[in-house]
């Protein structure tokens, strides 16, 4: 009873029904969220410990998933670095001194996140002593590029000019940049395995605005690395979006289940991918703004694009929007349970 399916999923074992659980799964589509929200800003709420791993639980509580991720940001680890972060209202994260240069990520602060952000480790902590035993605990880090992304830009992104500017230009400072964020994310998300974190995610959310050819020379050597600095037995979900003309190269840089978001059907996703690893996704997160109909036919044709094949754990392709009905999001938590359930059944007949 006390076996995860998600843990099962991910080492791909067979298991009675996919395992679910949502990216954003606690946010401000959730009424509970927004109430609190009111009274604290966002990254106090992520530097104290109660809040955010009642946050976590009370995502969990609500919709019945079979894994929780740790309430807490990509971007928390770099403000330790001197860049200047701030959530203003409304326009998302702000780095008031962006990194530029090869000076810039010299005066980089180089620290130890159980140092800087300790609170991560604490909510990590407190959320695992809160959580059943039946829901393993993710914990989360952004990848270098993306991380680095927002250093550079000084904030989200359309065409990250800057960002390849520098990758370009100024291929040193771009090493350089990438190996201390490789050490720092190593650092990171081995603190959240030593704090309860049973499993890691790492978030290349923006990696899919790269060529094959650029991905190969800038980024695979460096999660590489990354992938083989994590402590062994937790395992690392490797997530990215926009990414059809990078998965084999994804999974040649590491990660022992690979994120797929929808612009790529699942089947043909988990054959380029290799069926030695596990995946996750990959549900267009605005098909939660249709009619539950529509989300079951999408949810089944997902199902069945594994073909009964274990290892496959349901999510999004990409983060839940602010303005998602919840009853929606419950019934696709219900819809992925029942209708697994339903086709292993049907397989064993
Ligand atoms: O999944 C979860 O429930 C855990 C919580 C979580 C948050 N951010 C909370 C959050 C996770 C896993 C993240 C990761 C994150 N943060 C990513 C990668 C995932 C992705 O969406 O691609 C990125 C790119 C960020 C950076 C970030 N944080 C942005 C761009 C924004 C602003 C956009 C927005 O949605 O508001 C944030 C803020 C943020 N992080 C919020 C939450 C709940 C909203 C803050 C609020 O309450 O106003």
């Amino acid at each position: 009873m006390n076996e995860s399916v998600f843990l099962q999923a991910c080492r791909r074992e067979l298991t009675a029904y996919t395992p679910v659980w949502l990216m954003r799964q606690a946010g401000r589509y959730m009424a509970e969220y927004r109430a609190l929200r009111e009274r604290v800003p966002f990254l106090t709420l992520c530097k104290t410990p109660e809040l955010a791993a009642q946050v976590t639980v009370e995502a969990v509580e609500r919709l019945g998933v079979d894994a929780a991720i740790i309430f807490a940001d990509i971007l928390l680890i770099v403000e330790p670095m001197g860049v200047g972060l701030e959530f203003s209202q409304g326009d998302g994260p702000v780095i008031h001194r962006p990194v530029r240069s090869g000076a810039d990520v010299d005066n980089l602060r180089e620290a130890d996140p159980r140092e800087t952000v300790p609170f991560v480790f604490e909510a990590v902590k407190k959320a695992r002593a809160e959580l059943p035993a039946h829901i393993p605990l993710i914990g989360f880090s952004g990848a270098p590029f993306t991380v680095a992304s927002y250093m550079i830009e000084g904030g989200g992104s359309r065409n990250y000019v800057e960002t390849k500017r520098l990758m370009y230009n100024d291929p040193g400072a771009w090493r350089a940049l990438m190996e201390r964020l490789v050490r720092l994310i190593t650092a990171y998300m081995n603190a959240q395995i030593a704090a309860g974190a049973q499993a890691v995610q790492l978030f290349d959310s923006w990696i899919g605005c790269l060529s094959p050819a650029d991905y190969r020379t800038f980024i695979l050597p460096h999660m590489q690395t990354l992938f083989a600095g994590i402590t062994p037995g937790a395992p690392v979900i490797h997530f990215g979006t926009g990414t059809s003309g990078l998965l084999e190269l994804m999974a040649e840089a590491g990660g022992t289940v690979l994120g797929v978001d929808w612009r790529v059907d699942l089947d043909v996703a988990w054959r380029r991918i290799g069926y030695g690893r596990a995946v996750q996704g990959n549900l267009d997160p605005v098909t939660l703004f249709a009619s539950q109909t529509e989300i079951r036919r999408q949810v089944r044709r997902i199902l069945e694009m594994t073909h009964g094949r274990p290892g496959h754990i349901f999510n999004l392709g990409h983060g839940i929007l602010p303005q998602t009905p919840v009853e929606n999001v419950i019934g696709l938590v219900e819809m992925v349970h029942e209708i697994s359930e339903d086709l292993r059944v049907k397989s064993e007949e």
